[in-house]
């Protein structure tokens, strides 16, 4: 373990750290203006949504590291408080990096970068046209804390683009593909390849890491991921269910095969069972590690 106290490290260094680690981060486009009109577009991965009721959305420009100037941003929102905050997806992202490009204040980056601004419904500065999800926001508190300011924006209007909305009305996450910042230059694409669903365990009350028997804890085949599935099951099966299963044919040729001395019985009903669990069939897996004699339930 590499164990590092911020306060002895340059903030540049611990920044490094930082960044490659609480990663990915999604990006906040964010357009806002100043008094005289002038638009400023430009990205901001200290990001993140915050609340629900109400809908908040927070981010954090840093002063500028050259100098400790403030950010335009920043100028522009200590004139006009409010912000269009627009989620950057792969076709925008090299386009996006561009506007980062410290351009002198005043400079229009939805001009540099080639950006369409689309006029907002109820706050000043213009939204991405092309950015899938854009939320025009009112800053409500800005916090100054050290070389940044912490601005905490209310959502007052959201749009949508039809592109990644799914038959049911709502964001269908397979049609979306966003990036997010990462540590030095490294970007995320999360597109469906790189998704995968984890069932939900609030809606039951799984019967928990510490309730599986030590066999199967301690087995050299599950992994922690395996366990937390095993563990997110509400009751173990029955004796009769586990009987029963255990007459099928793929059990019967696992226990052929432990009594002709392959193989452990164990690491073939481990194996079968992390096979089972790779296709999210927790009960089916607890079927096949409960076929142990030594593994009774109630
Ligand atoms: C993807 C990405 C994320 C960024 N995140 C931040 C951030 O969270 N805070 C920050 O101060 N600068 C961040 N930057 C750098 C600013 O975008 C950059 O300093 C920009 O020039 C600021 O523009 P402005 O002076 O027009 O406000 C980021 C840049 C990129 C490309």
């Amino acid at each position: 373990m590499l164990t590092l106290n911020p306060k002895e490290l340059e903030s540049r260094v611990f920044y490094s750290y930082l960044t490659g680690t609480v990663a990915p981060r999604p990006i906040a486009f964010a357009s806002t203006i100043d008094s005289a009109g002038n638009v400023n577009l430009s990205p901001f991965s200290f990001f993140n949504i915050m609340g629900i009721n109400p809908p908040l959305l927070v981010f954090a420009p840093n002063n500028r590291g050259r100098d400790g100037s403030k950010k335009d941003t920043t100028l522009n929102l200590a004139e006009v408080p409010e912000v269009a905050i627009n989620m950057v997806d792969y076709a925008m992202v090299q386009q996006m990096s561009l506007s980062s490009v410290e351009y002198p204040k005043g400079v229009n980056e939805f001009i540099k970068s080639g950006f369409t601004p689309e006029p907002s419904l109820l706050i000043k500065p213009p939204r991405v046209k092309e950015s899938p999800a854009q939320f025009e926001c009112k800053v409500i508190e800005t916090k100054a804390i050290g070389t940044m300011n912490l601005y905490i924006c209310e959502i007052i209007m959201a749009h949508f683009s039809e592109d990644i909305i799914g038959q049911n009305g709502k964001i269908d996450q397979r049609k979306t593909d966003w990036v997010a910042r990462m540590g030095a230059d490294w970007y995320a694409r999360i597109s469906e390849s790189a998704m995968f669903e984890v069932e939900k365990p609030n809606t039951k009350i799984g019967i928990g890491y510490d309730a599986i028997p030590a066999s199967i804890r301690l087995s050299k085949i599950l992994t922690g991921n395996h366990l937390g599935q095993l563990g997110n099951i509400e009751a173990l099966p029955t004796q009769e269910e586990i009987i029963e299963f255990g007459k099928n044919r793929k059990m019967q040729d696992i226990f052929e095969q432990a009594t002709n001395g392959c193989a452990f019985l164990d690491n073939l009903l481990h194996d079968e069972a992390s096979r089972l669990l790779a296709q999210n069939q927790v009960k089916e897996a607890w079927l096949v590690l409960l076929q142990n004699p030594s593994l009774t339930t109630n």
